[in-house]
């Protein structure tokens, strides 16, 4: 694989993601990237090039901050740096396996899917998902207590979600810290 092309890519959403905090953000990506790769090491069929760059790409097209059509942001940055045809659409086609509301209950039908899913809802959940629900309810005027609530809405649920045995294993110590952190959240607000 072409070093050269994850570096541009990292560069590409650090560019795109410039002036959003808290959950989606370059860092966002790139821990996502990460939890990927960790996850691609278990997995032996499949396309690490894939893999990485749905994993860099995979909210440049959320639809909660870009106004783009087709994945155009991913595509724009994959067609200018040589990546076309079937690999191109095996990128996109993981990209948008990734999105939790719109993929309740289904999962990817590629691996390649499957794990950049997977490495997206592991950085939901542990210390960085616990940052990252307050981080939004603060941008959206939550109240903590909404906040928590989202706890159990979402982030509790996500364990069992998980598509591979390696994402598995990393989201066990992330719930536990959770379940322990609502314990000690509880106790302090005497809930
Ligand atoms: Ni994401």
């Amino acid at each position: 694989m072409e070093n050269g092309l994850i570096e541009a890519a990292k560069s590409y959403i650090e560019e795109l993601f410039k002036g959003n905090s808290g959950g989606h953000d370059a860092a966002h990506s790139l821990r996502v990237f990460r939890n990927a790769a960790l996850i691609a090491g278990s997995e032996k069929d499949c396309d690490i090039t894939v893999v990485y760059l749905a994993a860099l790409l995979h909210d440049a097209d959320d639809h909660k901050l870009f106004n783009t059509e087709n994945n155009e942001n991913a595509r724009g940055f994959l067609e200018s740096h040589g990546v076309c045809g079937e690999t191109e659409e095996r990128i996109v086609n993981a990209i948008n396996s990734v999105s939790f509301s719109k993929n309740r209950g289904r999962k990817p039908d590629t691996i390649e899917g499957m794990i950049v899913q997977d490495a997206d809802r592991l950085d939901a959940i542990g210390a960085v998902g616990i940052a990252r629900t307050f981080a939004y309810g603060g941008e959206h005027g939550r109240s903590l207590e909404a906040s928590i609530g989202h706890f159990y809405e979402k982030l509790l649920l996500l364990k069992d979600e998980m598509n591979t045995d390696r994402a598995k294993e990393l989201a066990d110590s992330r719930h536990a810290f959770m379940v322990d952190y609502l314990k000690e959240y509880f106790a302090e607000t005497g809930e």
